[in-house]
């Protein structure tokens, strides 16, 4: 039996209130129809097509490989939307499932569940349901004498004894692809919201339709509002906490992490609250990270600690240290065991083996060698108002508090700076620098001062009691 998928995404989701079409909404790093596609990845089927229609373009450059877009220019509802995606299959598969795109939290299981109970009844169709004991917008479950499916009422045409009904359809379905062709072709739009909708080829297909009736309703649950949009967020963010602590992750609070999809966390590394781990960012092994840190796209070396940070894009070695109050841009890498402490913020900065950033400074632009030290409060100028400049700073360098560097520059190995120096030329390999206004002392200053000053108020005084 060759099996395709219809995925339904074509609709504006007015509901939304957003410019964006719904389905590319992301939750836990990863958009709603992705978090479809992905179940569906995991049953290696013969084929797949998405109905695109709102923002089309969009969902299409966001489709995988070999998932192909079927484009439904007008959106008459559902079942017009599932006929254009059976077309696109063009009889290439006996069995179609169709799905979705706004059910982020559907699993590979259940939709294997569905097909292995559609495969066993040998029904036209069979249909996903769970109870809620109100199931609010979603269209009720009808069931005939004998137990199958005769029928699915929309919430905006059903009777109060229909509303009743606790059993609702999840809108996910497996049907004989052919009959279900034929039967839609059947379907009017002379209901509430004059469309086509999909349920209501099911009474007009030739045989039973059976229902799968899930446990747990969460499974199914579908988006329509950014409220629904953030219950489910919730849910998948507690399934990918769930998975790492299971694989040896620790997280005290773990209800204030939140690990998207594609990020990994090694074994025995800690995340406090406040842990954001964006996008593609990997940490390693026995890492101690937060509270309140947000990392993206970046990769920790094992026995790394960080604390308050804010990191992009960079590269971070074992056994460094980052934070608290951290700043990362773009294009750092910090070798092993390096330092950026308090205060800090860095960009495209190189920091070798063991060297320490400690406090209070800015680098950016910059290669500092391995064991080299920079001093409180150090700047690297690499801004000349038109152009960026790179510091470049040897191994073992110890530069005094409160130094600037007046990018293009290089700091020899082994090279020292005196505190408060504006460095502007190059200093030799084991050369200390020191550019500072010499020191004068006024001997005797104070006492001439003071003297002057108590004159001055003599004077004024005598003035005013004649
Ligand atoms: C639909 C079902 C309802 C079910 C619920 C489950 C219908 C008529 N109703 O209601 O019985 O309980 O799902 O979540 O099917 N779409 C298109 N083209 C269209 C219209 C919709 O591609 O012309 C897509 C949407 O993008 C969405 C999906 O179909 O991904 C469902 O549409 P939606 O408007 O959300 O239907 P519901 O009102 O949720
Ligand atoms: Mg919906």
């Amino acid at each position: 039996m060759s099996v395709g998928a219809v995925v339904l995404a074509a609709g504006q989701g007015t509901r939304m209130r957003s410019s964006r079409p719904k389905v590319l909404h992301p939750l836990a790093g990863r958009s709603m129809l992705g978090w479809v596609l992905a179940a569906l990845g995991d049953l290696s089927l013969d084929r797949a097509v998405v109905v695109v229609g709102h923002g089309a373009e969009d969902v299409e450059a966001t489709l995988p490989e070999g998932v192909v877009a079927a484009v439904q220019h007008e959106q008459r509802g559902t079942g017009d939307a599932a006929a254009i995606g059976l077309r696109a299959l063009e009889g290439s598969c006996d069995t179609v499932l169709v799905l979705c795109g706004d059910t982020p939290l559907l699993t590979a299981e259940a939709i294997r569940g569905l097909l292995d109970a559609q495969r066993a009844d040998g029904a036209a169709a069979t249909v996903a349901t769970a109870h809620l004991s109100d199931a609010g917008a979603y269209g009720r479950v009808v069931r005939n004498g004998d137990g199958h499916v005769e029928r699915i009422v929309e919430a905006s045409d059903a009777t109060a004894e229909e509303l009743a009904l606790t059993e609702f359809n999840a809108g996910l379905y497996a049907a004989d692809a052919a009959g279900l062709e034929a039967a839609l072709a059947g379907v009017g739009s002379a209901n509430a919201q004059g469309e086509v909708y999909l349920p209501d080829a099911l009474p007009l297909l030739e045989g039973p339709v059976g229902a799968l009736t899930l446990d747990d309703p969460t499974e199914v649950l579908g988006v329509n509002t950014r409220v629904e949009l953030a219950a489910c967020e919730a849910v998948l963010r507690a399934r990918l906490r769930e998975e790492l602590m299971l694989d040896g992750v620790s997280m005290p609070d773990p209800e204030r992490v939140y690990v998207d999809v594609d990020a990994r966390v090694g074994v025995d590394t800690v995340l406090w609250p406040g842990v954001h781990l964006r996008g593609d960012t990997q940490v390693g092994d026995n890492c101690d990270i937060g509270p309140d840190v947000v990392i993206t796209d970046s990769t920790v070396g094992s026995g790394t600690r960080i604390v308050a940070a804010h990191i992009d894009d960079s590269e971070i070695a074992e056994e460094c240290e980052v934070g608290p109050y951290a700043r990362l841009r773009p294009g750092c890498r910090m070798r092993r065991g390096s330092k950026a402490g308090t205060y800090v913020e860095m960009k495209k900065a190189d920091v070798g083996e063991g060297a320490k950033v400690p406090h209070l400074s800015y680098v950016g632009d910059v290669d500092i060698g391995e064991g080299s030290n920079i001093g409180a409060g150090n700047i690297t100028a690499n801004y000349d108002g038109f152009q960026k400049h790179r510091t470049t700073i040897g191994a073992r360098v110890k530069t005094g508090s409160d130094c600037v560097f007046v990018a293009p520059v290089t700091l020899g190995d082994d090279t020292m700076t005196g505190a408060g120096s504006i460095i502007t030329d190059d200093v030799p390999d084991g050369a200390l620098a020191i550019a500072r206004a010499r020191q004068k002392n006024i001997e005797g200053f104070t006492e001439r001062a003071a003297a002057k000053a108590r004159a001055a108020k003599e004077e004024s005084q005598g003035g005013n009691t004649t």
